[in-house]
Order: C-alpha cells, then sequence, then structure tokens
C-alpha cells in the first residue's frame, strides 16, 4: 500500500509517500519560518494563506522524490483537525480534490495520533506503549494500547511544553520558534540558573503544568533588566536554567507514569517521545537514562519526525486503512478533536 500524506494544521506545509511496509518515500516540508517570524509567532490568517500558496508544489515536489503519479498511490492521507481550522481546511480539500480526480480512497486523520503512532513508522514498536507527547500545542502521557484506543494518564492543566519554550523564548528576547532557539542559547551556558521552580514535581497525578515557570522566569528578566544586567552571557544561563526545569518537569511526570504504566500493563513494550519537543536533546537524554532505569526501551523518533511532518499523517491513514476504515468526503475538519 502507498500512501500520499498531506499535513497543514499549524506553521509546516508538509506532503510525504509512505509504504505500509515502512517505508518513506518521499517527505517534503515548507517550514512558513520566514512568513511568521516578524509577529514572533504563528499567524493564523498567514499559515493558512501560506499553505494555499506552497501546497500544490510541495505535494509535486513529493510526487516527484518519489518518482510517481497520482494514479500509482493507493489511498490520501490527510490531517482532519484538530488545528488552526484555516489551514486543516486547505489541506483536507487539496486531499479531497486529488483522491476524487483518481478515485482514491480518503482518509482523514488526527494529528495527534499522526505524533502517537510515529514510532510504529520508525521502529515497528508493539502496543501498548507509554507515550509522552510533547509538543506545541499539547502534553499528555497516554498508553496507547491499539490504533485509536488511547488512555490517558495525565496531560497539562495550562501551557504546552513546546508553548512554555516558546512563550520563554520570547521573553528573553531569544526569536521564533522558541524551542530551538532556547535550546542554542542554553548550549552556550556556563552557569545555568538553579533555583526555577518545578511545578507539579513530586505530586500523585500525571499532569503538568508550566504557567507557573513561566511567570518566575519573566520576574527573572524583569530584575536583571531593571540591574542592566540582562546581557547574552546571563541569557544563556537563564536559557540553560528554563530549559532544565521543563525537562526535570517532564522527567518527573513521566517517571510516576511509567511506574502506573508498568504496573497496569505487563507487556508494555517501550516508553516512546513524540510531539517537537521530543527533538529536544537534553529531554531526549534524560529519557534515555530513565528508561534504562525501570529496564524498558526508550523510542524517540528522528527529530525530523518529531516536529510537525506529513509522513507520520501517511502512516497513521495506513495504520487507519488496514483496519477498514476511510472517510466520507462529507469529512467536516475539526478544530478541536481530542484523542
Ligand atoms: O509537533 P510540533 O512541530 O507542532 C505542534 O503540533 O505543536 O511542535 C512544535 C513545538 C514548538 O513549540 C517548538 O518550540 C517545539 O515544538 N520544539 C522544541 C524543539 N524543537 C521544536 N522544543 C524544545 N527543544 C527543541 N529542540
Ligand atoms: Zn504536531
Amino acid at each position: 500500500m502507498v500512501v500520499l500524506g498531506i499535513e497543514s494544521s499549524c506553521d509546516e506545509t508538509a506532503a510525504a509517500i509512505v509504504t505500509d511496509d515502512r517505508r518513506i518515500l518521499a517527505d517534503t516540508i515548507f517550514a512558513q519560518i520566514a512568513e511568521h517570524t516578524p509577529f514572533g509567532g504563528v499567524v493564523p490568517e498567514i499559515a493558512a494563506r501560506a499553505h494555499l500558496d506552497h501546497l500544490d508544489d510541495t505535494i509535486a515536489a513529493a510526487m516527484r522524490q518519489a518518482g510517481m503519479k497520482f494514479a500509482d498511490l493507493d489511498a490520501v492521507a490527510v490531517t482532519g483537525g484538530p488545528g488552526l481550522i484555516g489551514g486543516v481546511i486547505v489541506g483536507v480539500m487539496m486531499a479531497k480534490a486529488i483522491a476524487l480526480a483518481h478515485k482514491k480512497p480518503f482518509i482523514a486523520v488526527n494529528h495527534l495520533e499522526g505524533h502517537a503512532l510515529t514510532a510504529r513508522l520508525t521502529d515497528d514498536v508493539a502496543f501498548p506503549y507509554l507515550l509522552l507527547l510533547v509538543s506545541g500545542g499539547h502534553c499528555q502521557l497516554l498508553v496507547v494500547e491499539g490504533v485509536g484506543r488511547y488512555q490517558r494518564l495525565g496531560a497539562t492543566i495550562d501551557d504546552a511544553a513546546g508553548e512554555a519554550f516558546d512563550k520563554a523564548a520570547k521573553l528573553m528576547g531569544l526569536g521564533f520558534p522558541g524551542g530551538p532557539a532556547v535550546a542554542k542559547a542554553a548550549a552556550g551556558a556556563t552557569a545555568p540558573f538553579r533555583n526555577l521552580p518545578r511545578p507539579m514535581k513530586g505530586r500523585p497525578d500525571c499532569n503538568f503544568s508550566f504557567s507557573g515557570l513561566k511567570t518566575a522566569l519573566r520576574q527573572r528578566v524583569d530584575a536583571l533588566k531593571a540591574e542592566h544586567a540582562f546581557d547574552d552571557a546571563t541569557r544563556a544561563n537563564l536559557a540553560a536554567g528554563f530549559q532544565a526545569a521543563v525537562v526535570d518537569c517532564l522527567i518527573d511526570r513521566t517517571r510516576h507514569a511509567l511506574e502506573l504504566a508498568q504496573a497496569a500493563h505487563p507487556t508494555l513494550s517501550a516508553l516512546v517521545v513524540a510531539g517537537g519537543v521530543a527533538a529536544n536533546q537534553h529531554l531526549r537524554e534524560a529519557l534515555h537514562k530513565l528508561a534504562a532505569k525501570h529496564g524498558i526501551p526508550i523510542v524517540a523518533p528522528p527529530p525530523r519526525l518529531c516536529t510537525d511532518n506529513a509522513a507520520m499523517i501517511a502512516w497513521a491513514g495506513i495504520e487507519r486503512l488496514h483496519a477498514g476504515e476511510r472517510s466520507g468526503f462529507d469529512y467536516a475538519p475539526r478544530p478541536r478533536w481530542p484523542l
């Protein structure tokens, strides 16, 4: 089975062609960084227009990369939500048009399910597994029991981890997108700030919270600015301290979830991390240590497949098609769609 995947729910215009024997024949991404940088964040209206401008070329590039024509495809999969609705509409309309014109099945996929199942594309992980899903819009711990079978152990009560990185970068004047900017600044730290708070650490549930950490960071930045001490070196130390605090929180909550999941599911196969924040090197290293301590494999897809991409959408489509599903052409794009 060969499936074209389309992703346009945030600020990446992406197309990929993936086979059901787990080969990525093409994977093209147009990142709208230049469009959004002047505004310091993703502007939904600009994102929707940029998807409209670039989706044709991005899909054509994927078809060329795979050396294929639309007639060679077995199906078209697209992100049907959740996400910025203008972009989702652009992707869904395009996918429907290609599928209708070439008489192929069409399947609308949950973007979060794309992230959740990526590890089965890259590493053939068996169900059940524990998933730490950390992106710009979501921060959750789930036991993935099967396709469409997700048991949520915990989630953020305020900001997502990626959102926290993005807001912190803005506060420190590090630019957009925030996660990579904070990580880059942190790499130059000589004496990372140590006493930023670790919200929720040690709590008996598996939830997250980052708004208090963000407030503490803002207070530090304001105080340093008032003392005229907010130079590049201080900024690097603050970035490193912030990154360490976020990673600490993620690891503490994941440790607790892992203990619960291992007790409830003796066949738990792996600890999997997904979503844009999973590209963070410090988090990856800390998760490796955590998994080793608990005697379980860690699966962290390559960073390119952690941030938004269309290969994960094609793959989630394949998993759904294998289960005998397809979407109707009356499918309506969804701004919200919990897993
Ligand atoms: O999954 P994703 O590409 O888009 C959403 O579905 O949200 O995740 C984007 C998020 C952004 O908040 C970005 O700052 C964060 O992932 N991110 C990172 C890194 N790379 C991307 N956060 C920390 N460290 C990184 N290296
Ligand atoms: Zn995403």
